[in-house]
């Protein structure tokens, strides 16, 4: 058989998203071989580009995106071949002409929407009267999916209307990094956790994604999204549901998504009383990261005067179901903190009884500490004795470098969700009653913190956040873990 061309159209194409990571992550797939030879990128905007100048912006934006080690010259080169531009405002039927001319006849087309998502309804109803779509055809939808359910649900609603839901690929890169689909294999490979994984066994669960940049030139689209809607909804629900969800049947797509669906669904709503209790919101004031004094929120360029928008959430969140009764799961996310660190910690409970009395037992559980990024690795707190006469306890690690044990090239999550979406693999993307599902435990928050309309608590920049977050966990006898 004729593998049929292909050709990527990017809404948004000359967007920061496209430059810094899609086109990034689609010339390592051109490098490494997994595009077909007639494979185009057609990158769409509002600029009155032709073709020369959108590869010469690309050439210049994007290169500095790619790892240089793998910026062969000639690949580069060869990559740049496959772009093209059609000027058009993705509103408006005309352009969508142009559009169509410029697809290959007879390819396989995927549509990338990386635009603001209130003109998704728009560019699915004109790509389907100028006849764009047919059953080979995939749509991605970038994050965030609406600003609230209701949003969500028209957004859902609008793209439904044009492709079935089998076409649909709602992205959230998080499910394409390395560590995040290890999670799966960690849980359901090793028959040693599952047992455990579960109340009493485990006392408390810990999601952390720590950011040391700031809303940096993204002013105008952080400032009305806030960490909630920009991290939490989306990549930390996502990261919950992986530690949280049942064993799925199969990898099949609906069978993962029907477990992690189960998750979001058994989440306890937090109503209006719980939220000054089990959630802190915190914006960044000016400080020191990384060595380097930087601006508070409200300083950053083009950020309105008096913005109440958080950059820092702490939650108390739980899942309501057999398995997990009574164990809080504490999610925190924020910009400019010390360290960029991603992890999952699971702490255990802590020994029934304790022959080592007076001892620290108690005060080093037992911890399965996933890093997710920067490095990849996994590490198991345990105590050991230490050495000498006496019954001496000590924390140890047992350490396992993900990326020594593994020296192969690791993609990179849009890379990874990209193949994914040429190959018509649908697992590590949302379905829609899953990306809704989210909206219904997100939306009572987000309006709740607008009734009580509490300023966010302020935190330096270059901290971990606003003290409250500490006090959060501390309820419940539990800290977080700062990276060391
Ligand atoms: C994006 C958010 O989805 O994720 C950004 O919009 C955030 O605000 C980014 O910086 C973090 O992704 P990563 O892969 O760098 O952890």
């Amino acid at each position: 058989t004729v593998t049929p061309p292909l050709d990527i159209v990017i809404f948004g194409g000359a967007g920061d998203l496209s430059w810094r990571k899609l086109l990034p992550a689609l010339f390592m797939a051109h490098l490494h071989g997994r595009l077909v030879d007639d494979c185009r990128i057609i990158g769409v905007g509002r600029h009155e580009w032709g073709r020369e100048q959108y590869v010469s912006f690309i050439d210049k934006t994007s290169r500095a995106h790619v790892d240089v080690e793998a910026l062969q010259p000639e690949a580069w080169k060869s990559f740049l071949e496959r772009l093209d531009f059609v000027s058009l405002d993705a509103t408006v039927a005309d352009g969508y002409r142009k559009l169509s001319a410029a697809c290959q006849e007879g390819s396989i087309k995927v549509f990338y929407l990386a635009t603001s998502p209130s003109i998704f309804t728009d560019i699915a109803h004109h790509l389907n009267t100028t006849g764009l779509i047919d059953a080979q055809s995939r749509v991605v939808l970038e994050k965030p999916l609406g600003h609230d359910l209701t949003s969500a649900q028209a957004i859902n609603e609008a793209v439904a209307r044009h492709f079935k839901e089998s076409q649909i690929y709602r992205i959230d890169h998080y499910l394409g990094k390395e560590t995040v689909q290890n999670l799966m294999v960690l849980r359901f490979g090793n028959a040693i956790y599952e047992p455990l994984w579960r109340a009493p066994y485990i006392k408390s669960v810990q999601i952390t994604v720590a950011e040391t940049v700031g809303v940096g030139t993204r002013a105008g689209f952080y400032d009305h999204t806030g960490a909630m809607r920009d991290m939490v909804q989306n990549h930390l629900l996502q990261l919950l549901c992986i530690v949280a969800m049942e064993p799925p049947i199969s990898l099949d797509p609906d069978d993962v998504r029907d477990e992690k669906l189960k998750v979001l669904r058994s989440l306890r709503k937090l109503d209006l009383s719980d939220l000054r209790r089990d959630t802190v919101c915190g914006q960044y004031t000016e400080g020191v990261v990384d060595g380097e004094r930087v601006k508070g929120y409200m300083q950053e360029a083009d950020m309105p005067q008096m913005s109440q928008t958080e950059t820092f959430v702490a939650i108390r969140a739980q899942v309501n179901n057999s398995r997990w009764a009574g164990v809080p799961f504490f999610l925190r996310t924020g910009k400019r903190m010390q360290k960029r660190r991603s992890e999952i910690i699971i702490e255990f409970s802590d020994p029934p009884f304790s022959i080592f009395s007076g001892q620290l037992a108690a005060s080093h559980p037992n911890r399965l500490i996933i890093t997710l990024q920067p490095e990849e690795s996994i590490q198991l707190q345990m105590m050991a004795k230490e050495p000498g006469s006496g019954m001496k306890m000590q924390p140890v690690f047992l350490n396992l470098d993900l990326q020594s044990a593994f020296t192969e090239r690791r993609a990179e999550a849009y890379e990874r969700l990209l193949i994914d979406v040429i190959k018509g693999r649908l697992t590590h993307f949302m379905r829609r009653d899953e990306l809704e599902a989210a909206w219904k435990w997100a939306d009572p928050i987000l309006q709740g913190w607008k009734q009580l309309n509490d300023k966010p608590k302020s935190y330096p920049a270059g901290s971990w956040g606003p003290a409250a977050s500490s006090t959060l966990v501390a309820r419940e006898n539990a800290v977080w873990a700062e990276a060391g």
